[in-house]
C-alpha cells in the first residue's frame, strides 16, 4: 500500500509566529511541504487555546495546500459544518470528545470533507479500531496533546504498527497520520513503523534555517 513511499509532510503552524501565519503557511508551501496541521484547541479538551473557523478561512486564502484541521476540543460534531465551510480539507476528530464517532465520521463526509479519528496517548487503539473502516486518516498522537516541543513518547511506535496492521487488515488506503514530537532523529523510525503523513512544529518553525532547511533535514533523514 501506499505506505512504501516517502511520508507527506504536515508541518504544525502551532510553533509558527501567530502573528504572522499566512507567511509561515506560504514559506512551508515554498519549503515543499505537503499539508498544513492546523491544531484547533479550546482550552477545555486540552488545556490551551488556538483559534477557530475564521483562522482556517483566512489560511485557506493564503495556500493551495490542503488544511489538515486537527480538532481537539469538546464535541466537535457542534463544530464540523463550520470548518468544513471554512475550507478544511481533512477534519479530524478525538474519539475521547466525540460521543458518537461513526455519525460525526459520517457527517464529516457528508460536508465533502476527508474524516480522521484521533487518540490520545493513553487511550487504547480498541477505541478506534472499530471506525478504521469508515475514516479517510488515523492519526496517532505521539505526546499529550495541547502543546508544540514536547519529546516523542517511545511506546507510540508500537501503536503505529498496531494501527499500520489493523489498516492493512482491512485493506484501507486511509492515511496513518503521527503528530508529536517528530524530528530528523525519529523520522525515519517513523515512517517504517507505518506512518504516511508526518506532522511536524517545533522541528519546522523552531529551525534557525527556516521551513526550507527544516524540511531538507527530514527528507534527508527519511531517504
Ligand atoms: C500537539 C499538536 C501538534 C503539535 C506538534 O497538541 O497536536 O500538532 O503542533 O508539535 P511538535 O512537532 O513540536 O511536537
Ligand atoms: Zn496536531
Amino acid at each position: 500500500m501506499s505506505h512504501d513511499a516517502s511520508p507527506k509532510l504536515a508541518p504544525s503552524i502551532l510553533s509558527a509566529d501567530f502573528a504572522h501565519l499566512a507567511d509561515a503557511v506560504q514559506a512551508a508551501e515554498r519549503a515543499g511541504a505537503d499539508w498544513i496541521h492546523v491544531d484547533v484547541m479550546d482550552g477545555h479538551f486540552v488545556p490551551n487555546l488556538t483559534f477557530g473557523p475564521k483562522m482556517v478561512a483566512d489560511l485557506k486564502k493564503a495556500t493551495r495546500l490542503p488544511l489538515d484541521v486537527h480538532l481537539m476540543i469538546e464535541r466537535p460534531d457542534l463544530w464540523v459544518d463550520r470548518y468544513a465551510q471554512a475550507g478544511a480539507s481533512y477534519l479530524t476528530v478525538h474519539v475521547e470528545a466525540t460521543p458518537d464517532p461513526a455519525a460525526t465520521l459520517a457527517a464529516i463526509r457528508k460536508l465533502g470533507v476527508r474524516c480522521g479519528l484521533t487518540l490520545n496517548p493513553e487511550t487504547p487503539v480498541e477505541a478506534v479500531t472499530p471506525h478504521l473502516g469508515s475514516v479517510d486518516l488515523a492519526l496517532v498522537m505521539s505526546v499529550h496533546p495541547g502543546f508544540g516541543g514536547q519529546a516523542f513518547i517511545e511506546g507510540s511506535l508500537e501503536r503505529i504498527r498496531a494501527l499500520r496492521r489493523a489498516l492493512d487488515e482491512r485493506r484501507s488506503g486511509a492515511e496513518l497520520e503521527v503528530d508529536g514530537g517528530i524530528k530528523p532523529s525519529n523520522a525515519k523510525a517513523v515512517a517504517d513503523a507505518g506512518a504516511t503523513v508526518l506532522v511536524a512544529g517545533s522541528a519546522v518553525y523552531e529551525d534557525p534555517g527556516g521551513p526550507s532547511a527544516a524540511l531538507e533535514k527530514l527528507r534527508k533523514a527519511l531517504r
